[in-house]
């Protein structure tokens, strides 16, 4: 059998191979553009798919329009119904809407993410394929995939409590987007909130923006960080309230997911700065969030399976798979803007053009950078296969920044090449904010 897997995401691209190598021929690409070349260099050879993958939520052309283009050249080439192509669509929710859309679109079965193996061999048997023996699928019948699957289901069913974040985020926003906003103003707002004003007051004194003396009033904290800073560092303590947890194996893990996220956060900031944008303390905000999927699907896993180890590495390869449309809806949840939840879904998109956002660049820029530099989290790194060691890294406080090989592989990232942003400048910023990040994501 011939399959062709079409898949944005590198990681649900080789979750999907590895558990269909064993079933035929697998060719594997992540965008629509290359699945109609391979699909056309096929029809030459005369040795067309016979089972195709779709994943529904692609940038640029999205697995719906991708089916009705494949249909569409079958009506033409005039393929007998029985030997087209059976088209499996994979989509991240249970949407109803869009699964009928693709019915009618002339799918021929769809799958939920994150995939089990059992999951996909029921629906290729529906099809007419060939199962795969049973002792395949028991091997796997208690896959994590499953878990996380039953976290997705309650999550869209409501038997999951959403993570609420504090309103005096929003409130310092309207403040500074208001007409004269002055410091008075603004500690009216943060004071009310005891927490985030006496950990403004340790964050003024930090190496960041420490001044000659300590300051030891709100007053005194705000006047130093200023009323753009504020409002950074008040979405920080707000965001790190979040990654906070009682058990210990999950708080190691979300400490490191945390320290990842201030890392993007700080790096897409300071980038921003050097290309002239001035919503620096949104693109803040998006580095802070992007990864909250993550976040969320960990702390429900770790509650309702209390005896799975977090740091699994299935476990963590399910909860990666998941993690951007998860994010995506769940900050739709809790009525983040349009743009932030663009971030949250396609943060680990590859396929850059001159037309995609320059938040989205950025933040993917720094998503590669923090992994570069050492802040990395399960799976934010370039190979999706596992090196020894991986899941015990800490975040290393030795570590060294290599200029020969950091030039060359910043050099390699297309959204770097698009932002018009010069290697050696981005080495000569991130050498400087290196310590720093370290540093100040401790303080929160
Ligand atoms: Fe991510
Ligand atoms: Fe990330």
């Amino acid at each position: 059998m011939k399959i062709l897997i079409v898949d944005d995401e590198n990681i649900s691209r080789n979750i999907l191979l590895a558990k269909m190598a064993d079933m035929g021929t697998c060719v594997a690409v992540d965008n629509a553009k290359e699945a109609l070349a391979e699909i056309d260099k096929a029809k030459t050879e005369n040795q067309p798919f016979d089972l195709i993958t779709l994943d529904v939520s692609m940038p640029g052309m999205g697995g719906q329009e991708l089916l009705e283009h494949i249909r569409k050249k079958e009506d033409q080439n005039k393929i007998p119904k029985k030997n087209r192509a059976k088209i499996i669509m994979i989509t991240a929710r249970m949407n109803l809407g869009t699964i009928n859309a693709c019915i009618k679109r002339g799918c021929n079965g769809y799958l939920t993410k994150p995939i089990s193996k059992v999951q996909l061999v029921q629906s290729l048997s529906q099809l007419g394929f060939e199962p795969a023996s049973e002792e395949q699928i028991d091997k796997e019948s208690m896959s994590h995939s499953d878990g996380v699957a039953e976290i997705i289901k309650r999550f869209y069913t409501g038997n999951i409590i959403l993570p609420v974040f504090p309103n005096i985020v929003k409130e310092v926003e309207e403040l500074l987007a208001s007409k004269d906003p002055s410091v008075d103003d603004l500690a009216k707002i943060v004071e009310k909130d005891l927490v985030i004003s006496s950990k403004l007051i340790t964050i003024a004194n930090s190496s960041l923006y420490k001044g000659l003396d300590d300051v030891n009033s709100l007053n005194g904290a705000l006047v130093r960080l200023g009323l753009k800073h504020t409002l950074g560092v008040c979405s920080a303590l707000a965001t790190k309230n979040l990654f906070n947890s009682d058990d210990e194996a999950l708080k190691a893990e979300m400490d490191r997911l945390w320290i990842h996220s201030f890392a993007v956060a700080s790096l897409a900031r300071r980038l921003a700065e050097e290309i002239g944008l001035d919503n620096l303390e949104t693109i803040f905000l998006m580095g802070l969030v992007h990864d909250i999927g993550k976040m969320l699907l960990m702390k429900v896993f770790v509650d309702m399976y209390p005896d799975v180890p977090i740091n699994d590495e299935d476990l963590q390869r399910a909860i990666h798979e998941i993690h951007t449309t998860f994010g995506g809806v769940l900050l739709r949840k809790m009525h983040f803007s349009k743009q932030i939840i663009k971030i949250a879904e396609f943060h680990h998109w590859e396929q850059f053009g001159e037309n995609t956002d320059k938040e989205l660049l950025l933040l993917s820029l720094a998503n590669s950078l923090a992994r570069e530099l050492g802040f990395l989290f399960f799976s934010e790194k370039k190979t999706p296969e596992l090196e020894e060691g991986d899941l015990t890294l800490e975040t290393n406080d030795e570590f060294e920044l290599d200029h020969d090989q950091l030039i060359k592989d910043l050099s390699g990232l297309s959204a770097l090449t698009i932002l018009e942003l010069d290697p050696e400048k981005v080495f000569s910023i991130i050498e400087k904010i290196h310590p720093m990040i370290k540093e100040t994501s401790r303080a929160f």
